[in-house]
Formats: C-alpha cells, structure tokens, sequence
C-alpha cells in the first residue's frame, strides 16, 4: 500500500450561539461551521508498528495528540485494524488554541487515512461516532464546507456551500483555552433559543448570505479576557469585512471579504499595527479532509 496524504483544514464559525448547559458539562451550541483552506497536512504509510512525528509547531506527539488518540480509537472498536501500525508524519500550519479547530481536524483526518490505509471500510456513520469521542469539533471535518452543527457541536447538518470568500485570519501570540472560555460565560443561557427557531434562523443565513446575524455568544468572554481581540475586530471592519469575528471560543479572530478583495495586501497593512500576531489570507471552502496519494 502507498502512502497517502490528508488534507486538514480549519475552520471558522461564521455564528455560535450557546444555548444552554448541559448536565454532562459541556454546552448545548447552534453553530454554523465553515471550512477555510488553512491546512495541516498529515501522511501516513503501512509500518510494523503506530508512531508520530510532528513538524512546524511546538505539539506534543505522545498519546496527548489527537492524532494518536484517533488511531488508539480505532484500534479499540475495529477489529480489522488491530495489531495495525503506520508511521504518521503531521506537518502542523493552524494555530494551536487558536478556536480554528486544527487538532479536530487532524483527528478527522486520522480516521480517515487509516481507514483507507488499513481497508477498514468504515462507513461515514461509524467514523462519525468515533469523531465525536475524540472532541466536539472532529465530525464537521469528515464532510467539511458549510454546515450546520447542534448538540455539543457534533450533530452536523451539511449546507449548500457559500459563495467563495477571501478570509483574513488574525492569531495572537496567545491561544485560549476552550474549557475556560465556556466557564466564563456568566450571561444567562437564552432557553427560548433553544428552539428549533434557532437552526432554521442558520439556516436562512447560510442560504441567503445574511450575515448580518453572524455572532459569537463567547466573543463578550474572550474580549473580556483579552481586549486586544476587539481592537483587532474593529480593524477587520474598518478594512470592510463582511463579518468579522471570534472563531469558536477563539483566540483567533477573523474577516469574511467578498471572493476578489485582496486579502493578502490587507493582512500587510495590519501587520505593523498588531506585533506578534500570525495574519493569514485563504479563502472558504467547499471540501473537509481530503485523502489524496503522498507524492515524494
Ligand atoms: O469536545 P472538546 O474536547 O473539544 O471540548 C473541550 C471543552 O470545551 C469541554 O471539556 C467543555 O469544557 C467545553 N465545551 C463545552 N460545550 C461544547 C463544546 C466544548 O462546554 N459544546
């Protein structure tokens, strides 16, 4: 078997509504996910036993790292795919701690790889039960684009894609840590949009492009936490983003252009302005995790 390669990428969330706690401890979230083409890149080959190294980013790669995670996962509930090894190399381009969903991503693209690599031939609802074990975020990226997520974020709906856009992505020097942002959250929880109103109103906003609804309801606790956030909004919108705002429960903070702004001049000119931060221009898109062969 050749090696084969994933292609992982980021996401932003073009609205994030929480709509309540849950007893389990997590958070009942409406999201609407959108697929950037930001990638981490992942290759793996058929060896004797499992191993991982990382390149590009200070990211463990012991059994802490998703990667691994995924592959224990699947070791553990596919019979065909124990005793299995593969040498797994991941080439890390999205910010850690950056609300861009790259470790979901890789786990996604985990699962993917070594189903194809080891002919597991798990179907998309196996693999996506494993994915939301491995973190809410992970089964958006086994079907990427635009989509609708509810429940912890792991019931995932697929939307027709959006329009291509250009995005500016602004990471700061510091990541913020997703369980810390949700407990910061001291706003009552709206139960009245709990309803099925709520996903209907994403819905509406995916198909016509309104997005004037697009909002964050973690973006007050993150610009609480770091003010520095909102500064960088404000530039974004001053710049004409269609939207700009937190992504997930951040720190990364982003702006949607219209697909022929010239993304790259902008995040130029910000540059200065914003010491220490990563600004990257990509764009939407319509594909989550793709297997491609690796080509040497
Ligand atoms: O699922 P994941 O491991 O990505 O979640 C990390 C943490 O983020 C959870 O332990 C929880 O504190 C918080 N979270 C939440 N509600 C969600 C998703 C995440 O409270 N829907």
């Amino acid at each position: 078997m050749t090696a084969l390669r994933a292609l992982c990428p980021a996401k932003v969330n073009l609205g994030l509504h929480v709509v309540g706690r849950r007893v389990d401890g997590y958070h009942e979230i409406v999201t609407l996910f959108q697929a950037i083409d930001l990638c981490d890149v992942l290759e793996g080959e058929a060896a004797g036993a499992l191993s991982l190294s990382v390149r590009g980013a200070a990211v463990p790669a012991d059994e802490s790292n998703l990667v691994l995670k995924a592959a224990a996962l699947l070791q553990e509930r596919a019979a065909r795919a124990r005793g299995r090894g593969a040498r797994l190399t991941l080439e890390k381009t999205i910010p850690v701690g950056g609300g861009l969903g790259g470790g979901s991503s890789d786990a996604a693209g985990t699962l993917l790889l070594l189903n194809q690599l080891w002919g597991l031939q798990l179907d998309v609802s196996a693999l996506a039960q494993l994915a939301a074990e491995l973190g809410s975020d992970v089964p958006f990226f086994l079907t990427g684009g635009t989509a609708l997520g509810t429940g912890r974020g792991t019931t995932i709906a697929p939307l027709p894609p959006i329009p291509e856009r250009a995005v500016l992505l602004g990471s700061p020097p510091f990541g913020l840590s997703t369980p810390e942002v949700y407990r910061a959250l001291a706003a009552p929880l709206t139960a009245a949009m709990a309803d099925v109103t709520v996903p209907r109103l994403f819905v509406k906003f995916a198909e016509g492009n309104d997005f004037a609804l697009a909002t964050n309801d973690l973006e007050a606790v993150a610009f609480g936490l770091r003010s520095e956030l909102a500064t960088f909004k404000d530039a974004l919108q001053r710049s004409g983003a269609e939207v700009a705002l937190l992504s997930g429960s951040g720190s990364t903070v982003f702006g949607l252009f219209g697909a022929g702004n010239d993304v790259t001049s902008m995040a130029t000119d910000l540059r200065g302005a914003f010491p220490g931060w990563t600004l990257w221009a990509c764009r939407t898109t319509a594909s989550g995790v793709r297997i491609v062969p690796a080509v040497e």
